[in-house]
């Protein structure tokens, strides 16, 4: 038998997640929950969540934490899209249902499953990184509208920098401080400190146009560099005097370049084989303990301890 999945909330990215899960003989869609008469197969979460072994969160960010919530309490597995939550509060409450549950949840951050990234962390596994130099930055907060709307993002750190926060993490471990400062509404700049030792400067700013590359990672280990461009492209120099290799993943489609096609095989599979998460819940949990710190150090004005 088929493992049932069902969506709470259908655009964008539940049509990526149902378009990767449609090549998969494992599972099927079969109820979609959407608060749009037009969008969904219902309007009534408790019908869609009742009628699924799985159910995948992709309503916009403030509503995670609650739905996400319900869906657990009513033993499920859960694939939850970032941000995991919008405020500490919420991030606890859902930390503390998701962590009582013998069930999978799994958050969405694909980009741990995109090619660059996943390059970085083998090439760094050989000359690990003492310092690094990144950048996330949008074009614009214009378009889809809601992008610029705070009660539906929770602000523009859990819409865009979060995916670049548990990036950081995934390469270089957990973060002991950071010390934030804003030049403008949305454009941050921080000096963050691993637990490791290891320093690195990120910038994010929500209105630089769509200049390519709009996220980049720059990493430093002894005499070596590497350097991704968007999720095309990484390039590399590992030792003095060798060639600089490039590696192109520019042919590949988005579903397989962004990682949204692996992070959702893995969850099928850590559901059918009782498995654990790709991305446990306290990976959401702490993308979301970041922005929330890079927000209170730019109010304060000062280093906060995580
Ligand atoms: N991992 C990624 O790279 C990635 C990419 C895009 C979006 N996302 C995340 O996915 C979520 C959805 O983004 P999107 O681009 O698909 O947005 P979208 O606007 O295209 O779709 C959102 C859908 O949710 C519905 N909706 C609104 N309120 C709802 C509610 N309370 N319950 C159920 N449905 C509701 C809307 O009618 C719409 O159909 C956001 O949280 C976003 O941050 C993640």
């Amino acid at each position: 038998m088929k493992l049932k999945i069902g969506f709470a909330g259908n655009g964008f990215i539940a049509g990526v997640h149902q378009a990767n899960l449609k090549r998969d003989d494992r599972v099927e869609v079969v109820s979609i929950f959407d608060t749009d008469p037009a969008r969904g197969t219902t309007q009534d979460f408790d019908q869609m969540v009742e009628a699924v072994d799985a159910v995948y969160i992709t309503a916009p960010n403030t509503h995670h934490s609650r739905l996400a919530a319900a869906a657990v309490k009513a033993g499920k597995h859960v694939f939850c899209e970032k941000p995991f939550a919008t405020t500490m509060e919420d991030a606890k409450m859902l930390l503390d249902v998701a962590e009582k549950t013998d069930k999978v949840f799994q958050v969405g951050h694909n980009r741990r499953f995109a090619n660059v990234y996943k390059r970085v962390k083998e090439l760094t596994a050989n000359a690990p990184a003492h310092t690094a130099h990144m950048k996330m930055n949008r074009g614009e907060l214009l378009n889809p509208v809601w992008t610029g709307d705070e009660s539906v993002t929770g602000g523009f750190l859990f819409e865009t920098p979060i995916h670049f926060f548990d990036m950081m993490r995934f390469q270089f471990g957990d973060i002991g401080s950071l010390d934030a400062r804003l030049s403008g509404p949305n454009d941050f700049s921080m000096m963050v400190e691993f637990v490791s030792g290891m320093w690195a400067t990120f910038v994010t700013s929500a209105d630089c146009s769509w200049y390519f590359p709009y996220e980049r990672m720059e990493v430093f280990s002894s005499y070596s560099t590497i350097e991704t461009l968007e999720m095309e492209e990484i390039k590399y120099c590992l030792g003095l005097g060798q060639l600089t290799q490039s590696e192109s993943f520019y042919r590949l489609d988005m579903h397989d370049k962004w990682g949204f096609r692996e992070e959702d095989r893995l969850f099928v599979d850590a559901v059918l084989s009782g498995g654990k998460p790709a991305v446990a819940a306290i990976d959401g949990y702490k993308s979301v303990e970041i922005s929330c710190a890079v927000y209170e150090s730019t109010r304060e004005k000062k280093r906060i301890q995580l």
